[in-house]
């Protein structure tokens, strides 16, 4: 077998491959592949399609000897060990560009619901709540106007600053870097993490989960936000102290998060956020478009072709 693909993709994204190929998928689409039969599945194969549950690791490597491309269903690579690949020479692909701005769709949700109280407001009304009008009924926190800083501003940080000029935002950053391009075309400025945290009204972390990045923000960096701050995570869990977070928002500093993305996925209702009237939570669905997903699977099985065919990868990582 040449190719496997590790969960059923919708079918457009089957489309492109060749007659002639021969490749298998799991069947489920809801369910991962387990590990022991994932080990087995790829033993002769030369291309794996992958999602973020699955753990490319030297233990896979290792079990596919014959691999010549991971091609990643996802932006992000955590999942895979690149040092690994690379001392193989196994090509890691993922999936940039097509899911920049419904991700950004995605933070920009979180931040208002978050700010608005929106799951909140349904809640009351749907437990009876709903009470006589009154001045400061429900009230929430401006998001127009306000200063939104972002942190990890690459394809999709940036598309979440751009939608902030519509919202007549002051926009700060904060990169490894600065980033002059970055800045022409957003207009947003750079500030290092402790001054964004405090100068924010909103922060919205988009940043890799990398070696640098995990445990990026934990209680210290927390304590700096405005007490009226909304915080969105749309990047990976661990890249936030999630129990630091947990406790900050008990304090109520920030003042409300929308939350994406989780330490370990998925969670289940008892998680601590969840008991949280100021927390809104989504499913790692920061991608989840019908559009999306489609062009996602495509360019991931369009990888994984082209090396099979000896082109270069379309969007190779690293
Ligand atoms: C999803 O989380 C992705 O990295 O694309």
């Amino acid at each position: 077998m040449t190719l496997y693909i590790t969960r059923r993709l919708p079918e457009p994204a089957l489309s492109a491959i060749p007659a002639d190929l021969v490749w298998k998928m799991w069947p489920e689409s809801g369910t991962p592949i387990p590990r022991d039969e994932l080990l087995r599945a790829v033993a002769g194969v030369e291309a794996l399609v992958a999602l973020v549950s699955e753990r490319v690791d030297e233990a896979l490597l290792t079990a596919a000897p014959r691999l010549r491309v991971v091609a990643n269903m996802a932006v992000g690579v955590d999942n895979i060990d690149l040092a690994a690949c690379r001392a193989r020479g196994v090509i890691v692909t993922n999936t940039p560009d097509v899911l920049t701005e419904t991700t950004a769709d995605l933070a920009w949700a979180l931040l208002l619901a978050a700010a608005r109280r929106v799951v909140e407001g349904q809640k009351l009304i749907e437990a009876g709540g709903w009470g006589a009008w009154h001045p400061l009924f429900m009230t929430g926190q401006d998001v127009h106007g306000a200063t939104l800083g972002v942190i990890g501003a690459g394809r999709i940080g940036g598309a979440v600053l751009r939608r902030g000029a519509g919202f007549g935002m002051r926009l700060l950053y904060h990169n490894r870097r600065p980033s002059a391009a970055l800045e022409a075309a957003t207009g947003a400025a750079y500030r290092d993490l402790d001054a964004l945290m405090a100068e924010s009204d909103h922060v919205v972390v988009c940043a890799p989960l990398t070696a640098e990045t995990r445990g990026l923000i934990g209680a210290r960096e927390l304590a700096l936000m405005k007490p009226t701050a909304v915080f969105v995570n749309v990047a990976r869990g661990p890249v936030i102290d999630e129990a630091a977070l947990i406790a900050a928002l008990r304090a109520g500093r920030p003042w409300a998060a929308g939350i994406d993305v989780f330490e370990r996925e998925p969670i289940t209702p008892a998680h601590p956020l969840l008991a949280l009237p100021n927390v809104v939570a989504t499913p790692h669905v920061g991608s989840a478009t019908v559009q999306t997903r489609i062009a996602m699977a495509r360019l991931a099985v369009a990888n994984a072709l082209a090396v099979l065919r000896g082109d270069a990868p379309l969007t190779p990582v690293g």
